[in-house]
């Protein structure tokens, strides 16, 4: 609470181009925002089922069950060790089930559930029988994104705050600094969005924030942001899972339908979905250990690349000048005939072929290598990488066409997905299948504020919108129906 009045005060301060002229108690008998029925639309996109679950207001959750003590007798230490001895037996037996299976919540074993309610009176929509604009916020990790969007899917405004350099000198993002530096750039970034969208905020018909999956300190930074907004406007408001957001960028000014199969590859994940429809989605295969962005990041840390940022561009950027046979690594579990993915064992490789390349070479460990050295380093890992990508997704397009053979396309999303290697490799994989191939624009791959702006649209398209008041931020967030 003393948060979100520290938030509202921020805003209070803010300049007049935010239109935070007044103060308004987020008390709910002042809000007014449109209301329209939130009942299931004709539109083919809209799934209840998984909406059900997934799009409704998150205070309307409810707590999960605990854990009945009625039959404990806390006095009797014979039933408490036997307790504790089963307890210790369920979850080894649990940690032996899961070994050599996809991350938990690659599997959506932490899978929230929601309970619907229709008709929430402080939930609204804007008129989507014309164009309609929504501003969208995005600080889920370590940069601010915010944009202005309209329905059609003009971009009209977009302004990013970088984080890169905060966070360089680290080898990896730093949650309290990503944090502070959101909070300090928040304001100024969706004054910029809304400046070059030539636009007042009054004047957008919707706001949409991501409210997870990500670092939680960091999302709550924009989405009280977009809370304060909403309320002190009246304006309709949507909560946006950020991994959906990353896969709806590919349905942005394309012809893409539903439904279709995703790659997503980003710093936080590496799944591959199967998408049905919008809030219906089925993890086929996850990562057992890091995503490809987190190895991309990696390597360029164990090359001494910038990172800021992420490290996956200056990998990129290396591997092209290098040979990729000069250092051999293993394809990653080319023998499982399952559609997961696993970057540990690459990753562990790349660091001995470091250190061999290193003693070859007569350096130290802390030594550097030659360029040309880093080159084929890099081209070795990223050929490699691609083809334990190639190989996971050939098989799961062969197991689509036998058991779904209406998808015949592939979307890859996600931070990696800006990867020129990786478009064109997946590219040729669909061509060779006769499937359709969709990936966003690279810059549009990276976290921005554009996807928050545009998952917001489409789940306004389907009559869906969440409740400022109470809109919580979830650090994990899984999405699948599985
Ligand atoms: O989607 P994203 O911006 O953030 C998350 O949601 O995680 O993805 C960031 C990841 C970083 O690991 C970064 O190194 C990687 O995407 N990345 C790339 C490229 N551009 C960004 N990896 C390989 N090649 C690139 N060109
Ligand atoms: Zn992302």
């Amino acid at each position: 609470m003393l948060r979100f009045l520290l938030v509202l005060l921020m805003f209070f301060r803010s300049p007049p181009s935010l239109g935070f002229r007044f103060v308004v108690s987020p008390c709910a008998s002042l809000i007014s925002p449109p209301v329209r029925s939130l009942l299931p639309s004709s539109n083919p996109k809209f799934r209840s089922d998984s909406l059900l679950r997934l799009y409704s207001s998150s205070a309307d959750t409810p707590p999960p069950a605990p854990v009945s003590s009625d039959n404990i007798n806390n006095d009797d230490d014979e039933s408490r060790r036997t307790q504790n001895k089963n307890a210790n037996k369920n979850s080894k037996q649990n940690r032996r089930d899961n070994i050599g299976k996809a991350k938990a919540v690659d599997r959506g074993q932490y899978q929230n559930r929601y309970v619907h309610r229709p008709n929430n009176p402080l939930s609204g929509l804007p008129d989507t029988s014309k164009p309609f604009t929504v501003l969208g916020i995005e600080t889920s990790c370590d940069d601010t994104g915010v944009a202005v969007v309209e329905s059609t899917g003009k971009i009209l405004g977009e302004s990013i705050a970088s984080q890169a350099g905060i966070h360089e000198n680290f080898g990896g993002i730093v949650p309290g600094l990503a944090k502070e530096a959101h909070a300090a750039n928040i304001q100024a970034t969706i004054a910029d969005a809304l400046d070059k969208a030539g636009m007042d905020v009054r004047d957008v018909d919707a706001i949409a924030v991501t409210v997870g999956p990500g670092l939680e300190i960091c999302l709550r930074v924009g989405c009280e942001a977009a809370k304060t907004l909403a309320i002190a406007h009246s304006k309709p408001f949507v909560g946006v899972h950020h991994l959906e957001a990353h896969i709806l960028m590919s349905r942005l000014n394309s012809s893409l339908e539903f439904p279709f199969l995703s790659l997503l590859v980003s710093g936080g994940h590496c799944q591959l979905l199967r998408c049905d429809g919008i809030g219906s989605y089925e993890v086929i295969g996850g990562t057992l250990d890091d995503s490809l962005g987190e190895a991309y990041d990696k390597v360029a840390r164990m090359l001494n690349l910038p990172v800021g940022g992420g490290g996956g561009p200056a990998v990129e950027a290396l591997a092209k000048n290098g040979d990729p046979s000069v250092v051999k690594l293993p394809i990653p579990m080319q023998h499982r005939k399952d559609c997961d993915f696993s970057f540990a064992g690459l990753k562990n490789a790349f660091r001995m072929a470091v250190n061999k390349m290193k003693e070859i070479r007569g350096l130290e460990e802390g030594g550097d290598l030659a360029e040309q050295d880093k080159a084929d380093l890099a081209a070795s890992f990223q050929n490699v990488a691609i083809k334990h990508l190639e190989q996971r997704l050939k098989l799961a397009i062969s197991n689509t066409k036998r058991d779904t053979p209406a998808i015949d396309k592939l979307v890859v999303v996600g931070g990696v997905a800006a990867n020129k290697a990786i478009r064109e490799s997946l590219s040729n994989i669909c061509e060779a299948n006769e499937w359709d191939f969709f990936v966003p624009e690279a810059r549009l791959c990276t976290d921005n504020g554009v996807m928050a702006a545009w998952a917001g649209i489409e789940k306004i398209n389907c009559n869906i919108s969440d409740v400022p008041t109470t809109q919580e931020v979830f650090a994990r967030y899984p999405f699948s129906n599985n």
